[in-house]
């Protein structure tokens, strides 16, 4: 397969979107939008190898400038795999026309994702991962993990490029603003708590700090924020930092609950 290495591009002038190849094969597909104040970003990845891979598939109303984007480095009739996190319009809502210009690709999620919506809303069967679950696209594999609530929708998911250490991890992570560099090796962390004191787009799971552990300890090299810069650093440190702030976060919310219902 022909796939021309792009580095970095803006793809389109009028809406900004850039391509920029951030782990050894892996684009990030950048569109800003306005849709809080400051701006916020939305990416999309693409890996390219012998069964090429989309990780979310931008907004229903981006998809020519996506489509445009994804052109750049693979024809987008070779793509093999399309998928997403969790079922939302950011992750899923150009699924159905990028299908009609890849008549090879199947759509993936979640098991819970396809019996609660990509069955239905997706235009071809979809393939559900189990959670631990590898795929083979070609040179790499891929492990896809089940984590139901983090950061939200009990479809939850995220995927792992066992070769690169690059962990695609949706909404983990999501920072505001739109000039973002494509790669940080400064923390995320702050950008992101900062957004989530904005809105608190966690759900107040029990589970949150098992499943964080676990992400933490498959060491990534690379995490691959749908929302902002992918980070490229000491990853499971980040993770697990996370996670203290989540639980202290916790204990002072339910210490007020048993303050205000004593
Ligand atoms: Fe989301
Ligand atoms: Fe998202």
């Amino acid at each position: 397969m022909v796939v021309t290495h792009p580095g970095r591009m803006i793809t389109n002038l009028e809406t900004g979107t850039r391509i920029d190849e951030v782990a050894a094969g892996i684009y990030r597909i950048c569109t800003p939008l306005d849709v809080i104040p400051g701006g916020f970003t939305f990416n999309s990845y693409l890996i390219a190898d012998d069964e090429p891979l989309l990780f979310h598939t931008g907004y229903r109303k981006l998809f020519p400038i996506t489509l445009e984007a994804i052109g750049k480095v693979v024809p987008v009739s070779k793509l093999r795999w399309i998928g997403g996190s969790h079922f939302e319009g950011d992750e899923y809502g150009a699924l159905n026309d990028i299908l009609a210009a890849a008549p090879e690709a199947t759509p993936f999620g979640s098991e819970i994702g396809v019996l609660t919506s990509l069955n239905d809303f997706a235009a071809r069967p979809a393939r559900g991962f189990g959670d631990g679950e590898e795929f083979s696209i070609g040179s790499r594999r891929m492990s896809w993990l089940y984590t139901p609530h983090v950061p939200h929708g009990w479809d939850c998911g995220i995927l792992f490029d066992l070769s690169t250490r690059t962990l695609l991890c949706g909404d983990l992570f999501t920072q505001p603003g739109a000039n973002m560099p494509p790669v940080t090796e400064s923390e995320v962390l702050t950008a992101s708590e900062g957004m989530r004191g904005m809105m608190d787009y966690y759900a107040h799971a029990t589970s949150t700090s098992a499943v964080l552990e676990r992400l933490a300890s498959l060491q990534p090299s690379m995490l691959a924020c749908q929302h902002g810069s992918a980070y490229r650093g000491d990853s499971a440190l980040l993770i697990r930092e996370l996670a203290t702030t989540i639980e202290s976060g916790n204990t002072e919310l339910s210490e007020r609950t048993r303050v205000v219902t004593a």
